[in-house]
């Protein structure tokens, strides 16, 4: 039981790293989380919660900086919750990054990695999506948009953010002046009352913009698009109706002017729907999938791809190995259509079978499936289907190998606790779910190569990329 209660103010030494990159402060041998604090230094710090084991604290003064300390380089650092690790050097926050991924392995799946230094490419301005709430501005009742604080709701109006390019600075100021001029209502979260909701773009070859609101008539939207034009060469614009209470941000969305065009992806050319996932960062995406696509090379078995997106990996595979026949698993259909069109624009699509789906449902569901297919003289109809899976995993002697690059959240423990597989490729930007997935899967497989990608350069989270061989 600890004697600590909120407003308590505390000197210490940093002895640790937390798994967001925070500082960690020993009081009375119970851990004390500062964000924006380094290990090495002494600090001045406020608690503002008490936990039974743990407590949080703010930081009030740096009395003994490390030398890796740095100005951060944007005035929103430490006020909006996007950036965690600006004030570090950046060989701090790349080895800050590798040894949460160490430590989550470890103490979550009991496994002890060597894993190194992550690749990083690029420092600044590597976002290609931007998704900010409208907020009323203080007392005043501007309209702006901004970022959410950390672990709360409450809007951090931003004019630009160096994470993302001059395009995001310029789309929140004619956004905004718009705004402001037409004042449309805002969208209140507790009264579920209001109009906009969300800003959301995404800057490829050209600006796609969705304004979410809650309701189906943007007022005076011809003038927002007249003032984007003045703005930008290319762009398209969709409304996105979205009046439900959860924390979706874009539902179905109506393309309301331009035209979509094939974005380039490094080394593909497809579009790419407004709600389709896409890595925020483009260059070490490639770079990551690369290195993805080598875990495979000179296998020459069956393929599954679980939660593939729009397919830009499942491409790369299917390049490198051509012999490869891939399954294909998407849950969301914008995506699974997206990858559709790429496959079939890159002559893929006699190798490559997409599946809208849920990861979990497809793989439970092969054995019924081999069996169905084994049945011989099948319909046409069912042969054309998205859920036929043709001839792959009719031999049982073949080799087969999974990819899974799920969401933050991981993957489905039943998928894990069923996969039977030869080589496992698992691509994740949660350490913490990643390590909890590889304990489930720990006794059947062992850990082959281990490789961390910055794809999120400023903030704590980093994509890991672990290959997985059955154990013999
Ligand atoms: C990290 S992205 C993978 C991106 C993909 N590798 C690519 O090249 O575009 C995760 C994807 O999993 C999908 N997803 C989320 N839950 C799913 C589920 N239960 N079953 C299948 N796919 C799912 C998401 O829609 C998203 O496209």
């Amino acid at each position: 039981m600890t004697d600590l209660i909120v407003g308590d103010i505390i000197e210490g030494a940093v002895s640790d790293f937390g798994s967001d990159g925070e500082g960690v402060v020993k009081y009375g041998g119970m851990p004390v989380f500062v964000p924006y604090a380094i290990k090495g230094e002494t600090v001045r710090v406020r608690v503002s919660y008490v936990k039974k084991d743990c407590a949080f604290a703010e930081l009030i003064e740096v009395i003994k900086p490390s030398g890796d300390r740095i100005k951060p380089l944007c005035p929103y650092f430490g006020k909006c919750g996007g950036c965690d690790l600006q004030h570090m050097s950046t060989p701090l926050q790349l080895s800050c990054k590798r040894d949460s991924v160490k430590v989550a392995l470890k103490k979550f799946a009991d496994i002890e990695a060597d894993v190194a230094i992550p690749v990083r490419l690029n420092d600044w301005e590597y976002r290609n999506k931007l998704a900010l709430p409208f907020a009323y501005n203080g007392r005043s009742r501007r309209i702006s948009l901004g970022f959410y604080q950390k672990k709360s709701h409450k809007v951090v109006p931003i004019k630009y953010c160096p994470l993302h390019g001059q395009w995001a600075a310029d789309l929140i100021e004619v956004v905004t002046d718009w705004a402001n001029e037409f004042a449309p209502s805002v969208y209140d979260e507790d009264t579920r009352k209001g109009l906009l909701r969300h800003l959301v773009a995404r800057k490829l070859d050209t600006l796609s913009v969705t304004l979410v609101i809650n309701g189906s008539r943007l007022p005076h939207c011809d003038e927002l698009i007249k003032r984007l034009k003045e703005k930008f060469d290319r762009f398209t614009f969709y409304v996105s109706e979205n009046t439900r209470a959860d924390n979706v941000i874009l539902r179905d969305v109506r393309l309301i002017y331009g035209k979509e065009r094939k974005q380039n992806l490094g080394k593909f050319c497809a579009k790419v729907s407004p709600k389709s996932f896409l890595q925020v960062n483009s260059v070490i995406r490639d770079a990551l999938y690369d290195r993805a696509a080598m875990a495979l090379d000179g296998f020459d078995g069956d393929i599954i791809e679980l939660y593939s997106g729009v397919g830009l990996l499942t491409a790369q595979i299917a390049r490198r190995l051509p012999e490869a026949h891939i399954t294909a698993v998407e849950i969301e259909e914008s995506s699974h259509m997206d990858a559709i069109e790429l496959m079939s624009s890159l002559g893929l699509s006699e190798r490559v079978m997409n599946v809208c789906d849920d990861a979990a449902r497809f793989l439970a569901s092969l054995p019924a499936r081999k069996r169905f297919d084994n049945v011989g003289n099948l319909d046409e109809n069912i042969k054309n289907s998205p859920y036929y899976v043709g001839d792959m995993f009719a031999d049982e002697d073949k080799k087969r190998a999974l990819i899974l690059d799920p969401p933050r959240k991981g993957c489905d423990g039943n998928l894990l606790k069923i996969a039977d597989f030869d080589r496992i490729v698992y691509i994740s930007c949660n350490s913490l779910t990643l390590a909890r997935d590889l304990k489930i899967l720990s006794d059947r497989y062992e850990l082959e190569d281990i490789k961390l990608f910055d794809m999120f350069p400023q903030t704590a989270n980093v994509e890991t990329l672990v290959v997985l061989c059955k154990k013999t």
